[in-house]
């Protein structure tokens, strides 16, 4: 008989054996479980209201991280702990400090989207030292990130915002993480399994060779790793999947390494522990980046691997991965491949992948001296929302002279794409209002971007070489300005 997917929930293990392996974790707990809490408002990882908690052994150590259950596959969560709104409440009928907090302050209207603020302020409470009186207070960029995910139509966030000040000012609930830890440990495979249900297959490797055999044997299987766009081609497109292959269990891809001037990531580790390993490198440069992609629950899920691999065109990290010379590592069954990131892209949806091959991890310069990099996306929200246009510029300048340029897009064509105009219009020129000009003449001889209901052509264009503008007021040799004199978002502005 074929293994059952097994993960933790409610003080047991929970045995699933006939679950479509595209069933999402939203539908298991509403539909097989009958744990209603857990609420299904836009089914696309958007508004929250489905946000659960999930428990994980990461390196043997204990992660607990909100993630939007809507867009989750139940076989995901085998070797996991799933923690829902139902189980906040103490045994005693005692509210956790998150709901008091959320019933004095009144945070909550009509309710729909309660349990999943309640669940990302849970997320936040496990991650706040000490509580009580004493506990330390978030900070509100703190708040803002843990709820960015999550949206309200009718409370308004400021109770909502009171109430996460409120809930570490409460007496502490317990949470023994090390019992948790422990269970977790009896729940770990040492090899990876296939589950099968209802005709379809869901191939959970644990190592990397496992891995690469079975992207052999089934060449055409989808690749899984956060399903933050899967996802959605199951429950908004209704797309039937084949077989999938998870990587979200082999350990070797979740790894971050540093080495000769290079920074690698895995495609295993998530979007949020990326931007984490980038920004210690590029904290003024992408900070602001890390914070505006979409949501911290999407960020706990999704992957750097993934962003690249899915090659969106309005995709928010390629257009600074290629700015910097980031190369992807390939790996088939012959062994690795390198390319340059800007080569992996072919055409819209089309990538440099052979059949049997798949991204392991992606390789990052780390900051030279001379670097002036930045990154801007332009969105109608400051969180989750998807860009209209993404700019990234690189260059390097010998004495007042650009040495090198490297410049990027997203959201202009049909890949991301680097401007080969602008920076043949900058290379070996000082870096003034001249050269300046002649690279944003060149943009519109580089990009012929597409209007849709996100921008207009023009504006895509007006935008892009306004960005370049921008970047320049930034870095030029004389009187480059703070990011504050030019960014409405930045920290005080
Ligand atoms: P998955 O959904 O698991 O896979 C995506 C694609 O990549 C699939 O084709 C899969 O087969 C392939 N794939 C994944 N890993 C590999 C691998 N190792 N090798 C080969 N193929 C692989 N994107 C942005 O750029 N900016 C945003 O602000 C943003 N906001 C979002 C907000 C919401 C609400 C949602 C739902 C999505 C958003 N996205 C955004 C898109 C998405 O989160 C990212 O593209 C994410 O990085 C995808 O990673 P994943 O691990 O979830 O990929
Ligand atoms: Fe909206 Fe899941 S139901 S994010
Ligand atoms: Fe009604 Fe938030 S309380 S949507």
């Amino acid at each position: 008989m074929p293994d059952p997917i097994r993960f933790y929930y409610r003080g047991a293990v929970q045995e699933v054996r006939d679950a479509a392996p595209t069933q999402t974790i939203l539908q298991h707990l509403r539909e097989d479980l009958h744990c209603t809490g857990t609420k299904e408002g836009c089914a696309e990882g958007d508004c929250g209201a489905c946000t659960v908690v999930l428990g994980s052994l990461e390196d043997g150590k204990l992660a607990l991280k909100a993630v939007n259950s809507c867009i989750q596959f139940t076989p995901t969560l085998d070797g996991k702990a799933l923690f829902t709104v139902e189980d906040l409440q103490a045994p005693d009928g005692t509210l956790h400090p998150v709901q008091q907090a959320l019933v004095e302050c009144h945070g909550s209207q009509c309710g729909f989207c309660t349990p999943g603020f309640a669940m990302s302020l849970w997320g936040m409470y496990l991650k706040q030292e000490g509580h009580g009186p004493s506990g330390r207070q978030p900070s509100r960029c703190q708040i803002d990130d843990a709820l960015s995910g999550n949206l309200c139509r009718c409370t308004g966030y400021r109770p909502i915002i009171d109430a996460a000040r409120r809930m570490v000012e409460l007496p502490p609930a317990a949470f023994d993480r090390a019992a948790l830890a422990e269970r977790l440990r009896l729940l770990q495979r040492t090899h990876g399994f296939t589950y099968e249900a209802q005709g379809g297959r869901f191939h959970v490797p644990r190592t990397l060779d496992e891995l690469v055999r079975l992207r052999s044997e089934f060449p055409s299987a989808l690749v899984l790793a956060g399903s933050t766009d899967v996802g959605l081609w199951v429950t908004k497109q209704m797309r039937a999947l084949d077989d999938i292959i998870y990587i979200g269990q082999v350990d070797a891809l979740k790894t971050v390494t540093e080495g000769e001037g290079m920074l690698d990531i895995g495609a295993g580790v998530t979007l949020n522990d990326a931007y984490a390993a980038v920004c210690r490198h590029y904290p003024d440069e992408l900070g602001e980046m890390w914070q505006r992609f979409a949501s911290l629950p999407i960020r706990n899920a999704g992957t750097l691997g993934g962003n690249v691999a899915n090659g969106s065109p309005i995709g928010d990290s390629m257009p600074w991965l290629i700015a910097l010379g980031a190369q992807v590592v390939l790996r088939g069954a012959a062994g690795e491949r390198v390319l340059a990131l800007e080569d992996f892209y072919l055409g819209y949806q089309q990538k440099d992948l052979q059949p049997g091959e798949f991204v392991q991890a992606l390789r990052i310069p780390l900051k030279r001296a001379a670097l002036r990099f930045r990154t801007y996306k332009l969105a109608k929200r400051f969180d989750q929302d998807i860009s209209a246009v993404c700019a990234a510029f690189a260059i390097t300048l010998d004495g007042e002279t650009v040495a090198s340029a490297r410049i990027a897009f997203g959201g202009m064509a049909a890949t991301p794409k680097r401007a080969a105009g602008a920076e043949a219009a900058l290379l070996g020129k000082a870096w003034n209002e001249a050269a300046l000009q002649a690279a944003m003449a060149a943009l519109a001889e580089d990009y012929a971007p597409l209007s849709d209901m996100r921008a207009s052509s023009g504006y895509r264009m007006r935008a892009a070489q306004n960005l370049l503008r921008r970047f320049w007021f930034e870095t030029r040799p004389e009187n480059p300005l703070p990011a504050a004199a030019v960014n409405a978002f930045a920290v005080g502005a």
